[in-house]
C-alpha cells in the first residue's frame, strides 16, 4: 500500500467563534467512536458539546486550540490549567480527518504549553476500548495509572450511618484543600471554590469534621475522601450523576463492589493516563473525565 501522505496542519489558540464547528466536530468525534464499540455517546447532542467549548475557549484557566487543514477547522483541544496538574480534553478530530496526525499536533500543542508553564504533570482519561486514542497518548510519553469503571444509576440507600452530607461553603474550602495536599499532594482549590460558587459542591462531615468533598457527583467532578465510608455517603447522596456517570478507580474493588451492591451499573471502562508527576492517591477518591 502506497503511504497515506499527511496534509499541512496548523495548530492556532481557538477563539470563541470557534466553538459551534468545534462543538460539532466534537460530537460527530464521540459518537462514532462510541457507536463503533457499542457505547452511548458521551455527550446528549451537539449543543452540549458547543456549550461546553464555547465555555472552554472563553474562559480563563483554560488553554485550547484548534487546528486547521486548507484554512478548514478540523479539530480541537484543551488544557484544564486551573491547578499545578493540567488536565488534557476533550480532544477530538473530525472523523473524515482522523488518523492523519492532527490529534497528535494538538497533543504536542498543549504539552508544549504546560512545559511552557511549567507544569507539575498533565493527565487525562481515555476510552479504554478506543485503540488509537490510547496508542497516541502512549507514544507521546503518557503512562497508563488507573483503569476506572464508569458507573450509574440511582444507589439504593440515600445515606451512610454516621455520615452528614450536606452542600459545600466558602468556610469548607480550606478543610477540603487540606485533605486533598494530603491525598494527592496537591489540591484543586480554583475548581473547587467555583464549584461552590455554583453550588454543586457538597461535602461529607464525620465527628463535626469534614471527611471528604466532591466538586459535583457527575462525569466532569472528582470527589476526594479520607476513607470509602466517606465516598459511599457522598455517592449515596446524589439523586443521579450528570453525563455518563461517576469514575470508579476499579483497583478500589470495596468501593466498586458497594456501588454494585447499592444499584448502580458499570456503564464502561476507562483509563487515567499521566506524565510528570505522579504520587499514588493516599486516600479514597473519584476522577472527573480530565483527572
Ligand atoms: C483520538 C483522536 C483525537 C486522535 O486524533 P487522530 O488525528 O486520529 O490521531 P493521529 O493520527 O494524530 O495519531 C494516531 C496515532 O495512533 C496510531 N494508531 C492508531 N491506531 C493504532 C493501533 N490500533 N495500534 C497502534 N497505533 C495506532 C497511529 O498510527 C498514529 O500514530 P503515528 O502518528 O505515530 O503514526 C481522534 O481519533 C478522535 O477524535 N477520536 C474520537 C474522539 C476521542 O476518542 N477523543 C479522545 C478522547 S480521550
Amino acid at each position: 500500500m502506497p503511504p497515506v501522505s499527511k496534509p499541512e496542519v496548523v495548530v492556532r489558540a481557538a477563539r470563541p467563534d470557534d466553538s459551534a464547528m468545534c462543538g460539532k466536530i466534537c460530537y460527530e468525534a464521540f459518537s462514532r467512536i462510541n457507536a463503533a464499540h457499542g457505547f452511548p455517546c458521551d455527550f446528549p447532542g451537539p449543543e452540549a458539546t458547543t456549550g461546553l467549548l464555547s465555555m472552554m475557549f472563553s474562559s480563563p484557566g483554560y488553554y485550547c486550540v484548534v487546528a486547521e487543514v486548507g484554512g478548514r477547522v478540523v479539530g480541537s483541544n484543551g488544557l484544564d490549567e486551573r491547578s499545578v496538574i493540567a488536565g488534557v480534553g476533550p480532544i477530538t478530530v473530525d472523523p473524515g480527518a482522523q488518523n492523519l496526525g492532527v490529534g497528535g499536533k494538538l497533543m504536542q500543542a498543549v504539552m508544549d504549553r504546560a512545559n511552557e508553564r511549567r507544569s507539575a504533570g498533565l493527565r487525562l482519561v481515555q476510552a479504554a476500548f478506543h485503540n488509537r486514542s490510547l496508542s497516541l497518548y502512549t507514544g507521546l510519553g503518557f503512562d497508563v495509572r488507573e483503569p476506572l469503571s464508569c458507573v450509574q444509576g440511582r444507589p439504593m440507600e440515600r445515606s451512610v450511618p454516621g455520615c452528614a452530607v450536606r452542600a459545600a461553603q466558602s468556610a469548607d474550602l480550606e478543610a477540603c484543600n487540606v485533605l486533598s495536599r494530603r491525598v494527592h499532594g496537591f489540591d484543586r482549590g480554583v475548581e473547587l471554590a467555583q464549584a461552590v460558587d455554583r453550588k454543586t459542591a457538597i461535602v461529607v462531615e464525620r465527628g463535626g469534621c469534614v471527611t471528604g468533598y466532591a466538586t459535583t457527583l457527575a462525569f466532569s467532578g472528582h470527589a476526594t475522601a479520607e476513607t470509602n465510608l466517606d465516598l459511599q455517603a457522598l455517592i449515596a447522596s446524589a439523586e443521579s450523576f450528570a453525563g455518563p456517570g461517576i469514575l470508579v478507580p476499579s483497583r478500589n474493588s470495596a468501593l466498586l463492589r458497594w456501588c454494585l451492591a447499592h444499584g448502580l451499573r458499570v456503564v464502561q471502562p476507562m483509563t487515567l493516563m499521566s506524565i510528570g508527576l505522579y504520587n499514588e492517591p493516599a486516600g479514597a477518591w473519584l476522577p472527573s473525565v480530565l483527572f
